[in-house]
């Protein structure tokens, strides 16, 4: 099928609502970490659609799977058991070290279930709390709860009100933290790296800040793992690098390599407090979903590839700061692993245009940050690749400005 990016763009701007500003480009096939737009121009993909597709694009493993998977069973809905959620399950207790998993679709409702059930705990200890602390630049989703833990303006005001019972402190200063948690705290939530607000891991210190507020008061802590979980910083979890002990984890993003599939992980205090019909949706943790789910899983933590993260992701730091050094418009480097922010000093929308021009994919967020969210498996050779058009990118507008 010959697909013209000018047909494509004239349907979508006649039936689709416009909610997304698109790049100039219609993707149309990948294979590991290239994809193809509809001339046949390559691309390397440093964004892996927004740190989802983990696996690259077409992996034959994956693409397997949900074949075979959908030949068998697609769903079932949670009224009945089916084999693959609780193997799921069990794969992620072993890898966050929380017994318990609930399915869901999305990072946000991976969100909104880590909030229900944080309420939960407390209404169940027959304590009610209702306030949350979040952080100032933090992102948690586009639904009503996990807007109301997120800080931007620019999300939230047209649709304001939002919970009122929210706190935002800033980001990785101890005393402001500590001074807003109190014994009506339910929860604290944080994104152990901030994704979406410019690529800024936690420091140790607001992290310990973290564990004595929770300690002193009694609050839950909500770890936010979607962007930056399930081996991306090459651990398993960012928030075990950091020492902290959350008692809810969100996920969701790598979890299915592209299949939607999200999850709250939960402590076992926090499970004991979640009553039959307290929470539950239609497509949850189905099993095609969990097939992929599995799929991922297994590369993660049975064929090394969080070892490969590791590994890899010391050369891609090495390399991306060599880089960044020779350009006067990059002011900081910051992530981890396969997670990278080069902070400019000026707009970066000019760098992702010169980066797609010259085929990498990269993307802006919080104004002035170029990030990086490669395929988990991205191999040396290609990030080589990747990274030298990025440096052109750079250099252009550098040049330009
Ligand atoms: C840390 C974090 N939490 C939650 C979300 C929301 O996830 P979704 O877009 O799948 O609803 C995102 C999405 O970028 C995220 O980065």
């Amino acid at each position: 099928m010959t697909v013209v990016m000018d047909d494509v763009v004239a349907r979508e701007s006649r039936f689709v609502l416009q909610t997304y500003k698109r790049n100039p480009v219609t993707l149309v096939r990948g294979n590991g970490v290239r994809v193809y737009d509809a001339d046949g121009r390559e691309y390397l993909d440093l964004l892996s659609g927004i740190g989802v597709a983990a696996l690259g694009h077409a992996h034959p493993g994956l693409a397997a799977a949900i074949s075979d998977q959908a030949q068998t069973l697609i769903h079932t809905s949670n009224l009945f058991y089916h084999p693959l959620q609780g193997q799921v399950a069990e794969r992620l207790a072993q890898l966050s070290g929380l017994p318990r998993a609930f399915f869901c679709n999305s990072g946000t409702e991976a969100v909104e279930a880590c909030l229900k059930f944080a309420r939960r705990y407390w209404f169940t200890r027959g304590e009610p709390r209702a306030q949350f602390v979040a952080l100032d630049e933090s992102f948690h989703g586009r639904t009503f709860g996990s807007l109301s833990v997120t800080s931007d303006l620019h999300y939230r005001e047209p649709f304001e009100p939002l919970l009122p019972t929210v706190t935002f402190v800033k980001t990785n200063d101890p005393a402001s933290l500590l001074n807003a948690v109190s014994a009506s705290t339910a929860a604290i939530i944080a994104e152990p790296i901030l994704g979406e607000g410019g690529v800024r891991p936690l420091t140790p210190a607001f992290a310990a800040a973290i564990a004595e507020a929770c300690a002193k008061t009694g609050a839950l802590f909500i770890a936010d793992e979607v962007q930056c979980g399930l081996g991306r910083t090459g651990y398993p979890f960012y928030y075990a690098k950091l020492g902290l002990t959350p008692d809810l984890v969100s996920i969701g993003k790598a979890l299915g390599g592209g299949v939607p599939v999200g999850a709250a992980l939960v402590s076992q205090r926090v499970a004991e407090a979640i009553k039959f019909g307290d929470h539950g949706t239609t497509y949850g943790g189905n099993l095609l979903a969990c097939r992929a789910a599995l799929c991922v899983l297994e590369e993660l933590t049975d064929r090394g590839l969080i070892a490969h993260i590791k590994r890899i992701g010391e050369l891609f730091e090495q390399k991306l700061r060599a880089i960044a050094a020779t350009h006067r418009i990059v002011k900081e480097v910051r992530g981890a692993g396969l997670m990278w922010g080069l902070d400019l000093t000026r707009d970066a929308a000019p760098v992702v245009g010169a980066g797609l021009e010259r085929g990498v994919i990269v993307n802006r967020t919080a104004d002035t940050v170029v990030r990086l969210l490669p395929p988990l498996v991205i191999a040396e050779a290609d990030a080589t690749e990747a990274l030298t058009r990025l440096d052109a990118a750079l250099g252009a507008v550098g040049a330009a400005a």
